[in-house]
């Protein structure tokens, strides 16, 4: 059953974190090591061109707690009228996200960002376009309460998953007890995600795994252009490291995209959580794996297809005031250009095969 110690819990667990906690919170506190996944803590394998994926101390991830977020993903029960789940909006089929310019939530409601891919979100350091949450954790309950996403309040989602027949038993297993609390949703979720990864690339196979023959001959002349200092210069920001390849420096960065005619931003991006003026316009350097999957592209989904990215960064992005030093006007031919889209689509890696929609899987097999 619910109570709303529960539902009070991550208010409880962050005070915790000060010594009051022996005096206010007790129980909040016993809760915090209750949250804790019980059963083998599992090593999530990485595919070639990944680094070890980062693991909170709180949240070791096991099968169960896997599992269970797998299928919480997948759950309209988490939004009001039962129409989207997350994968609404990060469909595995589209690469994890939805295809669409910004992301529509329930009854039609439009939001105002393009929807990222949750493909390596595992590595991010801070989460959204402009980093406002700072773990997958943290992300993860946001999109269920939002007016504009799944728009059903924690309480009556709680409420929703206690009386489901097959939850409690599925909390006990991943948790040790058949409490349902917004601390396990996040938890459960968070986990699932991290096991989204993607590498193995035919880039990866020729970068990291020596195998020659993986690229053709514009693609590998598309990736000296990407890391060439003076051509592209897209390494500087979509990192590729000697032992691995992540695309994305994981910081906040103005390219103009989204400036309008007076250098003003419609969306300001970084700036709005942080309120330094070096963060005016600018936005999480998205990672670019499996990219030839995710149109449309930037924040703001206007951008249809990878030739308008590259021809976007040839102009030099969009001049304006915050603009980053390293986005300057690159001297590139047609060629040059061809061979930079070819290069990016070489990033399509495999996608393990336990992250899609289980629920599917048994339907499938009992038609
Ligand atoms: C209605 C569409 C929609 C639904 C449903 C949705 N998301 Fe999202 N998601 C988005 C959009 C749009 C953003 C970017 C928002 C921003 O940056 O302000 C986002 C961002 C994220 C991010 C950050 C990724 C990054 O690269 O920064 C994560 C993680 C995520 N969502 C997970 C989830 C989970 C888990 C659920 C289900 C509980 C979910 N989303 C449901 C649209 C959706
Ligand atoms: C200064 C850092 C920086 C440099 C240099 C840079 N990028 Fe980006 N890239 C970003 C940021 C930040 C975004 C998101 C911008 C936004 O949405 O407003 C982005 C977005 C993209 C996207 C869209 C991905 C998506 O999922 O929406 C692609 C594709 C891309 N960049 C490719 C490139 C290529 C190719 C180059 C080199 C020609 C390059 N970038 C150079 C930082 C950079």
């Amino acid at each position: 059953m619910l109570d709303t110690e529960s539902l009070d819990f991550r208010a409880s667990a962050r005070r915790c974190g000060i010594a009051l906690c022996f005096v206010v919170l007790f129980t909040g506190c016993k809760r915090s090591t209750n949250d804790r996944p019980v059963g083998r803590v599992l090593t999530i394998e990485v595919p070639l061109g990944l680094p070890a994926v980062p693991i909170p101390a709180n949240n070791p991830p096991t099968a169960d707690s896997i599992d269970l977020g797998r299928r919480l993903f997948y759950d309209t029960a988490l939004s009001r009228d039962h129409s989207m789940s997350c994968a609404s909006c990060h469909n595995p089929r589209l690469g994890f996200t939805d295809g669409l310019q910004v992301a529509h939530g329930v009854g039609g409601s439009r939001g105002t960002r393009n929807a990222p891919t949750l493909i390596n979100s595992a590595y991010l350091p801070l989460q959204f376009w402009d980093g406002r949450s700072a773990s997958l954790e943290d992300q993860a309950a946001n999109p269920i309460a939002n007016p504009l996403e799944m728009n059903q309040s924690h309480q009556i989602s709680l409420a929703k998953l206690a009386e489901n027949p097959t939850y409690p038993s599925l909390f006990f297993k991943a948790f040790g007890s058949r409490d349902i609390n917004l601390n396990r949703v996040e938890k459960a979720l968070a986990s699932f995600e991290r096991t989204i990864l993607s590498g193995n690339s035919p880039f990866d196979r020729y970068q990291f795994g020596g195998d020659k023959g993986a690229l053709t001959a514009s693609q590998v002349r598309g990736l000296q252009i990407f890391l060439d200092p003076n051509k592209g210069n897209c390494g500087a920001c979509h990192t590729v490291n000697r032992t691995d390849a992540l695309f994305t420096d994981g910081k906040f960065h103005n390219t103009g995209e989204g400036a309008g005619d007076e250098g003003e931003f419609a969306d300001v991006g970084r700036f709005g959580e942080t309120k330094t003026s070096a963060d005016m316009g600018a936005f999480k350097t998205p990672t670019l794996r499996n990219v030839a999957n995710t149109a449309p592209y930037m924040h703001d989904g206007s951008l249809k297809t990878l030739k308008d990215v590259v021809d976007f960064y040839a102009g030099g992005g969009n001049s304006n005031t915050y603009l980053d030093k390293q986005i300057r006007v690159i001297q590139l031919t047609g060629q040059d250009r061809a061979d930079l889209v070819e290069f990016l689509k070489s990033l399509s890696g495999e996608m393990p095969r336990n992250v899609g929609d289980p629920g599917k899987a048994v339907n499938r097999s009992s038609q």
